[in-house]
């Protein structure tokens, strides 16, 4: 049976995808705009080089934004709230100064403990469309991730790639001595999925069935471990724009 804590937590939802213009943005404001008439929702723009969600709800002046609260000119995430004409409430950005889209690691851990003490029921983040590691830990700081493509090659190219190092990136992360897991303690499995998924000497897999192969390989006894963290990520894939049906096979 469930608790009052587990039914009442906020469950945070990602939109992300490699590529721009393909539509996150205004899924993502729909699915908050239909998440808000069940619960209390907030949508983020965390696309932070390119932030413009704001207009998709119909607000074209922000107050204070995603880097005011970085660059502490608001001292708490949620002054940066507007209650929008349609329900939804909103925290928009600003990518108006150089530098707002480069935020440091520290930056970084700052926005996501503050995302997840954001008072409601759901909160959506809307990503940029790049695989960089801010882009990639925001997505897998999410409860939920939705992975947008569209029909062409060109983003489902860049969809594939970014579920691909989100993954890569949810296993170093697993195995970074940050993680205080276990498994971070073996120095050589560890080495193992760092060459194989960031080095540049040659020893990079292409797929995660060729990295899963090379751990079988040389460490049967942790392969159960990697599989069960793999087995956790399971993001949704939507298909945009789509006007044949057959190209979505
Ligand atoms: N299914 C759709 N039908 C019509 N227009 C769409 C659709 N999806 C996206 N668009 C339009 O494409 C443009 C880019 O969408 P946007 O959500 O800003 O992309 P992204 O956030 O991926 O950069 C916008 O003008 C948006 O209205
Ligand atoms: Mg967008």
């Amino acid at each position: 049976m469930s608790t009052d804590k587990q039914k009442t937590r906020k469950k945070v939802i990602a939109v992300g995808g490699a590529k721009g213009g393909i539509g996150k943005s205004i899924f993502a404001v729909n699915l908050a705009l239909l998440l808000s008439s069940v619960g209390r929702t907030v949508i983020i723009d965390l696309d932070l080089g390119g932030a413009n969600l704001h207009l998709y709800l119909g607000e074209t002046h922000l107050r204070w934004n995603i880097n005011d609260f970085l660059n502490r000119k608001i001292a708490t995430l949620q002054e940066a709230l507007v209650q929008s004409r349609y329900g939804v409430r909103l925290i928009g950005g600003d990518s108006s100064q150089l530098g707002s889209a480069n935020i440091n690691f520290s930056l970084k851990l700052k926005l996501l403990k503050a995302i997840q003490q954001i008072d409601a029921d759901y909160v959506i983040l809307d990503l940029g469309g790049d695989t960089s590691y801010n882009m990639l830990d925001f997505f897998l700081a999410s409860d939920c991730g939705i992975v947008l493509t569209t029909c062409d090659p060109a983003s489902y190219l860049d969809a594939y790639n970014f579920i691909k190092v989100s993954l890569f990136r949810k296993l170093n992360l697993l195995l970074g001595s940050n993680s205080g897991n276990e498994i971070s303690k073996n120095i050589s499995l560890k080495r193992l999925v760092h060459e194989a998924t960031l080095s540049p000497n040659g020893s990079r897999v292409k797929t995660i069935n060729e990295l899963l192969k090379r751990i079988q390989e040389t460490h049967p006894h942790e392969l159960p471990i990697i599989r069960k963290a793999m087995s956790g990520f399971t993001p949704y894939l939507v298909i945009n724009r789509v006007r044949d049906e057959r190209r979505t096979e």
